[in-house]
């Protein structure tokens, strides 16, 4: 049973995780538009990983019993400077969803909400990744600066969108 608080807590991340997939189709968009096709598949993993992170807030907030009350999603940026300045967006983006999750742990610790505090444990732990992600991407476009930028974008090109069970499966001894 979930409180009132934790059940608007959770609605609140649900609409973030959609706007986060936004934002990132809207930056798989772009890239595809400027000829970045390798960025336009590491956005569009990304968008397709968010929205995993919205079904499972969804599906825990109707197991839990509650009902999920849709809000509006907020129009993500459509123009951008460059692949740099995409990352960076990124990073930033990913930094602060990391906060939002944190504060849900904390409210349900407030709460003694043992149910919720053990489900965001995946968020906790997927936040790490998301800022590894992004930040190494960062760091490379950094490091090959506009002339290496073919190269890094080939690299971005090989990432594939791996669902949560398959995940699970191959870390399986
Ligand atoms: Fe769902 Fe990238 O945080």
């Amino acid at each position: 049973m979930l409180s009132d608080k934790m059940e608007t807590a959770l609605s609140t991340q649900m609409n973030k995780e959609f706007y986060s997939a936004y934002l990132y189709l809207s930056m798989a968009a772009h890239s595809q538009f400027v000829g970045l096709k390798g960025a336009a598949n590491w956005f569009t993993v990304q968008y397709q990983e968010e929205m995993v992170h919205f079904n499972k807030f969804f599906a825990y907030v109707l197991d839990s019993g509650a009902k999920v009350k849709l809000m509006a999603i907020e129009k993500p940026p459509v123009e951008f400077k460059s692949l740099k300045d995409m990352f960076e967006q990124t990073l930033k983006h990913e930094k602060f969803v990391t906060k939002c999750i944190h504060d849900l742990v904390d409210l349900a610790r407030q709460g003694k909400d043992h149910p919720t505090e053990t489900f965001l444990q995946w968020f906790v732990t997927e936040q790490v990744e998301e800022e590894a992600n992004a930040g190494t991407a960062l760091a490379r476009i950094k490091l090959a600066g506009e002339q290496g930028l073919f190269l890094v974008d080939n690299e971005l090109a090989a990432r594939v969108f791996t669902p949560p069970a398959a995940a699970a499966d191959a870390n399986a001894p």
